[in-house]
């Protein structure tokens, strides 16, 4: 039914894999009207109590927005893509039924604002996290500039997206970005158990609960300013430069 996401009911725990292995499950438009199919899913079918999202493959749960879809738009296709997989991932994240990442690899770009945009995370050992979009000649567009600062503060968002580096799980559980680190062969497993401990409780106070603690940190402003310079990055020289040079598998030369 999906072609690049798979779905698993395993007693109420529904698990969504995002499946494009062979492109360390890059976020295409493919992936992002998926994701958006399946949260309508979750919403509507009472045989769905708790989610899971995760990557296929040992080595990544989602290096980003998908980047061969970048090189072609233009400013106004940039905000269209922003603005469109930020509601995808308010889905996620406003969703009444609480939805943790399993973060298996890589968490990058796109990849970290979708673990974001879950009620909270759990990483494999081997997991690396970050948003290096400025090597792009970019910046986070999917919400990554609002919610990394909410989570680890404003100085490390600021030196994470500034410097475009790349993060440990174990810099991620000291600095808040994720709750627990697991081997990769534990990390289902563990997250499994945390969500049924959670499916134990009143469903009704769970929903209550999710929707309070997200009225307490949403600034749609800062959203809407992140779609608007994510566009304007678009129209830039270091854009066509990091974008080109990603793609030919060089370093880029910004001027
Ligand atoms: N978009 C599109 N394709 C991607 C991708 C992305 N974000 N991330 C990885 N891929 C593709 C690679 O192009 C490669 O495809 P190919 O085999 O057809 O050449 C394949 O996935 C495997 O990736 P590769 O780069 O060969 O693996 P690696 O182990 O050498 O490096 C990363 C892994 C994650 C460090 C590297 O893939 C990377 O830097 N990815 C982009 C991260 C990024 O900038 N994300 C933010 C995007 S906004």
């Amino acid at each position: 039914m999906y072609q690049t996401i798979k779905t698993e009911n395993q007693n109420g725990i529904f698990i969504i894999t995002i499946n494009r292995p062979e492109k360390l499950n890059a976020l295409n438009k493919t992936v992002f009207s998926e994701l958006d199919q399946v949260m309508d899913t979750v919403e509507n079918d009472a045989g769905i109590k708790g989610v899971i999202i995760t990557g296929e493959g040992a080595k990544a749960f989602v290096a980003g927005a998908d980047i061969s879809e970048f090189l072609e738009i233009n400013e106004k296709d940039a905000a269209t893509l922003a603005y469109t997989g930020q509601q995808v991932f308010f889905k996620i994240e406003n969703c009444s039924k609480v939805v943790i990442a399993a973060v298996n690899g890589f968490a990058l770009g796109g990849g970290c604002e979708l673990a974001m945009a879950c009620h909270f995370r759990l990483a494999a050992d081997n997991a690396k996290f970050g948003q290096p979009e400025v090597n792009l000649g970019l910046i986070p567009g999917y919400g990554g500039t609002q919610r990394l600062t909410m989570l680890v503060g404003k100085g490390k968002a600021m030196e994470m997206i500034l410097s475009g580096s790349i993060i440990s799980a174990d810099d991620a559980l000291e600095w808040g970005l994720v709750n627990y680190v697991t081997s990769p062969a534990e990390l289902l497993g563990k997250t499994k158990e945390i969500l049924q401990n959670i499916l134990s409780k009143s469903p009704i106070a769970v929903q209550k609960a999710i929707a309070a603690i997200n009225a307490s940190d949403h600034n749609q402003e800062g959203f809407k300013t992140e779609v608007a310079l994510f566009a304007e990055a678009f129209n830039s020289t270091d854009k066509k430069e990091g974008v080109a040079a990603f793609l030919e598998k060089r370093k880029p030369v910004f001027n």
